[in-house]
């Protein structure tokens, strides 16, 4: 029962509508007005700035570190019999969070697409595969300059590290790893149908002379 009360606090956590309270707070504008229309890092970075982009980032990723770390204040998963029942809690706090990210209570449920709050998940349960993935996603963007792009194939590439690479034993572990690269393609709907027809926004970094 107090599981509950957690993955509802997780939840909380993850609902706190960084790139939304950042643009009307500081620049006086929803970033749900602009640009990609994603209350995410990405769509901060396009429109108001490395800096501001910097700071939701950082932020979303650590609603995901924190979310997973609430399970320390259970003394039952300090057990270490318990430590399966301890990754499952856990991922479960990183989900809530992300469900939170993308349809938060404190902004009308309209959030962001959950990349930063799940790579904060994934981080905070499994860095080394984390590492793995972020090396997947800034390879892409180095290839393609698409963000959403290189999120959704670093996502793919994150059940295929933890099935194949890590050969992870969890039952449960290696479904919510499958789930997390449905999850990503279902909040990149509208990125997928702007890549298919070519209309998908490029990061200017990166740029190449002809770019
Ligand atoms: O993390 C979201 C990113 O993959 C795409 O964001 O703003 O380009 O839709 P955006």
């Amino acid at each position: 029962m107090i599981e509950l009360l957690f993955l509802i606090c997780a939840y909380m956590i993850g609902s706190i509508p960084t790139a939304v309270w950042v643009s009307k707070g500081v620049f006086g504008m929803d970033i749900r007005e602009y640009g990609s229309g994603n209350a995410g890092a990405t769509n901060t970075f396009r429109v108001l700035g490395p800096k501001a982009g910097t700071f939701v980032m950082v932020v979303d990723m650590l609603k995901g570190v924190i979310a997973v770390r609430l399970s320390y204040m259970l003394p039952y998963y300090q057990d270490t019999e318990h430590l399966t029942q301890l990754v499952n809690f856990q991922i479960g706090l990183g989900l809530a969070a992300v469900v939170g990210h993308i349809f938060p209570i404190w902004a009308g449920f309209r959030g962001g697409k959950g990349i930063a709050t799940l790579f904060g998940l994934v981080l905070a349960i499994q860095p080394i595969v984390a590492i793995c993935c972020v090396a997947v996603f800034l390879m892409i963007l180095f290839l393609t300059r698409y963000v959403s792009l290189s999120s959704i194939i670093a996502s793919i590439a994150f059940p295929i590290l933890i099935l194949y690479i890590f050969n992870e034993p969890e039952v449960f572990y290696r479904i919510f790893a499958i789930a997390v690269a449905l999850m990503v393609v279902l909040t990149h709907q509208k990125n997928i149908a702007r890549l298919i027809t070519g209309n998908e926004n490029k990061v200017p970094l990166f740029r190449n002379r002809k770019g």
